[in-house]
């Protein structure tokens, strides 16, 4: 019989035998996190030896490309494999296009080719999406009013060939127009960069849990109204399906649902409909709120962020970006 597991009624059955004792609870712990499972996003600035705290984040900081160096040895040690870079790009190399983007001596590519060397056995995920670098503060080309979709697209693949020309293992485009995966998988192989993997953000959420990360790299003072034509609604989780299929179709190596936990279910459908590697992305507004919390003593921080981390291992993640990484390596290594 199906479930026959199920089938002993108490007294015979008794669920809390196997929670008796710590031993007999780990022996039976269905999911677990380890440092292996773990992306630590982070904020590059211009310069030496310069650090700035990300107010809406605490225990974040921007730091320049000598300090990430040494933040990201830090990182590798606790068996953190892999960065997500973002660059804070100064005003005055913004413009309406962002054409920084595909300038492959700008920031990011900089701070890649100096890790790299650094530290030549650590993953990097490079952002792949032009608000970094638009006055407008958008992902993607502006033209009255409207994103432009195609146009978007070839400055994307070039915004990806510099990052994969630098070094970056994965190409991270988080931008949400149509058709970018195939075109920037396309645009890779066509310059000898076949190895180069693609992380699609596949399900992105027009999402207001992104507040603290717009502070931090600097685009929400440029940004008038919202992301909506592009990423998606909320409301929707067929449609998140849609996303998922289509970027697998056009040559996504893994896909990420973003945000993480307002949207385990999607994660968990992702999952179990395509058995993809799948990411998730534990936001900077989820980030924030429980470090607001703790902050006040209302919730006690090392047991929530681990709760969190299982949650997306529960819901069928494989891997989980997250700005805790260092602190969740330390916990779960039991490292102090
Ligand atoms: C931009 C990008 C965003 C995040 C990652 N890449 C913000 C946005 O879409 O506005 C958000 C990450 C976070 O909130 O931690 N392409």
């Amino acid at each position: 019989m199906e479930h026959s597991s199920f089938s002993g009624l108490f007294p015979s059955n008794r669920l809390r035998r196997l929670r008796s004792a710590p031993w007999i609870r780990d022996m039976v712990e269905e999911n677990y996190v380890r440092p292996q499972d773990l992306i630590l996003p982070v904020f590059i600035i211009e310069g030496q030896g310069n650090r700035e705290s990300v107010t809406s984040m605490p225990g974040v900081e921007r730091l320049s490309i000598d300090l990430l160096v040494e933040s990201a040895k830090e990182a590798f040690d606790l068996g953190i494999p892999a960065l997500a870079l973002f660059p804070v790009t100064p005003a005055e190399k913004k413009s309406d296009d962002g054409a920084e983007s595909a300038n492959p001596d700008n920031l990011i590519c900089r701070a890649t080719q100096a890790l790299k060397k650094a530290l030549p056995e650590m993953g990097l995920v490079t952002d792949v999406a032009l608000d970094p670098y638009t006055t407008h503060g958008h992902d993607g080309l502006l033209r009255d009013g409207c994103i432009l979709n195609d146009e978007t697209v070839e400055v994307l693949c070039k915004q990806a060939l510099v990052q994969a020309q630098a070094g970056a293992d994965i190409i991270a485009p988080s931008d949400m127009m149509d058709g970018r995966v195939a075109s920037i998988r396309r645009a890779l192989d066509g310059c000898g960069l076949q190895n180069a993997m693609i992380m699609a953000y596949a399900a992105k959420y027009a999402s207001a849990f992104y507040g603290p990360f717009r502070d931090a790299v600097g685009s929400s003072g440029c940004l008038g109204g919202d992301k909506k034509t592009y990423q998606m609604n909320p409301a929707n989780t067929d449609e998140a399906l849609r996303e998922v299929s289509l970027d697998i179709q056009e040559g996504a190596d893994m896909v990420m649902v973003k945000p993480g936990l307002p949207y385990l279910d999607i994660i968990y459908r992702v999952k179990n409909t395509f058995r993809m590697p799948t990411f998730a992305y534990h936001v900077s507004g989820e980030y924030a709120m429980l470090k607001a919390a703790c902050a006040q003593g209302w919730l006690d921080y090392d047991k929530t962020i681990l709760e969190t981390m299982v949650s997306f291992k529960r819901a069928g993640a494989d891997g989980i970006l997250t700005y805790a990484a260092k602190d969740v390596a330390r916990l779960v290594s039991g490292a102090k």
